[in-house]
């Protein structure tokens, strides 16, 4: 299956995928393109460091969402992705390709949806108000992508306990290394074996 990845950050979980495609779980898995909506994101260093194609469509380089939202889909198609992957993707999708590609996105939310997502909880604030509310776990999320922030049918869920001495730094990189990193491979396995059925905004992995 052919993968294209939406990264925006440092691109651990771009990262992720590109180990298991060399030696893990998704080695008939292939990364076509790498798109980041910043030209700093160090996503854009792994890419060129494991040769796959990759470009940037920031939208502030257009005059307009649709005609951005244009740019993504044809950069989507042109790399001929089955599967669109959000990795540490900040822009909410326009909606072309959000229909273009309707239940062919997933996105890695580093809470457990519905808890600590939505506009504006991203990066290290989901962790900030896990800590706050008190939880006693937190984990991540893979969710199917709609219209709207974080809403989309779950797949994948992994928690891990929130411990006394947590920093919000502290559970950001116990969450990564122990749940993001590990499920988002794992959902893009499920859906290149064909195993996941969506009925009634809820998923079902057969
Ligand atoms: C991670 O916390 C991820 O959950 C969130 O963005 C952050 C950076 O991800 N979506 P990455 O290192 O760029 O993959």
């Amino acid at each position: 299956m052919k993968i294209a990845v939406f990264v925006s950050g440092g691109g651990t979980n771009l990262q992720a995928i590109i180990d298991n495609t060399k030696d893990g779980i998704l080695q008939d898995v292939e990364i076509v393109l790498v798109l980041s909506s910043s030209k700093e994101a160090y996503a854009l260093e792994r890419a060129a460091d494991n040769k796959i194609p990759s470009v940037v469509v920031s939208r502030k380089d257009f005059d307009s969402i649709e005609k951005w939202d244009d740019a993504v889909v044809e950069a989507v198609e042109k790399s001929g992705a089955e599967l669109v992957v959000l990795a540490g993707y900040l822009s909410l999708l326009g909606p072309k390709i959000v229909s273009r590609y309707s239940n062919r996105i997933i996105n890695i939310h580093p809470a457990l949806i519905p808890s600590f997502c939505g506009a504006g909880m991203y990066g290290i604030r989901p962790h900030k108000a896990a800590l706050a509310k008190g939880v006693k776990v937190s984990g991540a999320t893979v969710h199917f992508v709609n219209e709207n922030y974080d809403e989309g049918p779950i797949l994948l869920q992994k928690a891990v306990d929130v411990l006394p001495d947590d920093t919000p730094e502290s559970l950001q990189q116990r969450i990564m290394k122990e749940c993001e990193w590990k499920i988002l491979p794992q959902a893009i396995r499920l859906i290149a074996d064909g195993r996941v059925i969506i009925e009634n905004n809820i998923c079902y992995v057969r």
